[in-house]
């Protein structure tokens, strides 16, 4: 099934957004996410600093309003996500020894998972675990366990939730080089030893008129024969923001789009935010700017046109 997703911030569903405009804003993003999404992603609500702040102390407020959202509308809902470096509260990344970091996996696992079992379609299972030049990331997580970590993350994930779909995620696998092959390799190496691995998912944060390659690396993914899904596609414009430039940007969305659809194994695609009003780009790469389908006043861009005419 194909479905076309966007990343859902628990803020939407039920904040307290107290500017006028923001609550505009509210309103219309969840109008869209209900008429033109199939699926959602939790922005942050299902992070271990969100749902884990303290040892065995859970908090599912802003996780449960997204996945009673998703349910109440129908929507699949893909979790995000139970092990990543950040967004990861100092004392688990102050963990030393082996059996400790084992237990605090399993029971982090067991209890996120386990809360939404049977609502999650899919979880990123481990997050943004290779660097660049295809290095394991020197997490907590590798320093302590090694590779093992993985393999943990995974047979935890299974039982806790046998019929969600499992998936490694990352960001830069969308160029040629050391950390799109390495990714290839781990996942190989995972399925030789029989870890349950479904998916391998692509981020997707893109910068307009920089994607050559992209179908060949989502066909390479794709030649591990997992299910992959771009699960956080956006697309920046380096400022100033102009038309030749919006319309590049509809070409790439058509680019990505007529990817995944033409490559048998991917699932869907995941738009990470709604509207260029409320992205993570702005606060990170102040030199770009509106990276989504609709722009700060909700109206549809031309990346939309260019995404809708791929899609059909
Ligand atoms: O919750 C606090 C709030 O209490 C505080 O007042 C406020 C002040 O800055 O910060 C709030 O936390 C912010 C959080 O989003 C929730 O809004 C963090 O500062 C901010 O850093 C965090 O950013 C998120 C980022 O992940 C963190 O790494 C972005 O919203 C989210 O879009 C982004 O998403 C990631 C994916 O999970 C993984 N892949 C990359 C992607 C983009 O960075």
């Amino acid at each position: 099934a194909f479905v076309l997703a966007a990343v859902l911030s628990a803020s939407s569903v039920h904040g307290a957004l107290d500017a006028k405009i923001k609550a505009k804003g509210k309103k219309s993003r969840i109008s869209i996410l209900n008429t033109e999404f199939g699926a959602v992603t939790p922005e942050n609500a299902m992070k271990w600093d969100a749902t884990e702040p303290n040892r065995g102390q859970f908090n599912f407020g802003n996780a449960d309003s997204v996945a009673n959202w998703a349910s109440s509308r129908g929507k699949f809902l893909r979790g995000h996500t139970l092990v990543w470096h950040s967004q990861l509260p100092g004392w688990v990344s102050n963990i030393n020894d082996k059996n400790t970091l084992t237990q605090v996996i399993t029971n982090h696992i067991n209890t996120v998972a386990g809360r939404f079992k049977g609502k999650v379609y899919a979880w990123d299972v481990v997050n943004e675990i290779l660097e660049d030049n295809g290095n394991f990331r020197n997490s907590v997580f590798y320093r302590v366990l090694g590779e093992d970590f993985v393999d943990l993350a995974f047979r935890t994930a299974r039982a806790a939730d046998p019929n969600a779909k499992l998936y490694l995620n990352d960001y830069n696998l969308d160029y040629n080089g050391p950390k799109i092959n390495n990714t290839v390799a781990l996942i190989n190496r995972l399925k030789a030893r029989g870890t349950p691995i479904d998916g391998v998912g692509t981020q997707a944060h893109l910068i307009v008129g920089n994607l050559a390659p992209f179908d060949e690396t989502l066909k390479l993914l794709a030649s591990t024969g997992l299910d992959v899904a771009i699960t956080e596609l956006d697309i920046r414009i380096a400022k100033p923001v102009d038309s030749a430039k919006l319309a590049q940007q509809q070409k790439d969305y058509a680019t990505v789009t007529t990817s995944c659809l033409t490559t048998p194994q991917c699932v869907g695609i995941t738009i990470w935010g709604v509207s260029d009003r409320n992205s993570w780009v702005d606060g990170t790469f102040p030199n770009y700017d509106a990276p989504l389908l609709w722009d700060d006043n909700f109206n549809k861009k031309s990346a939309y046109t260019g995404t809708d005419n791929a899609l059909n």
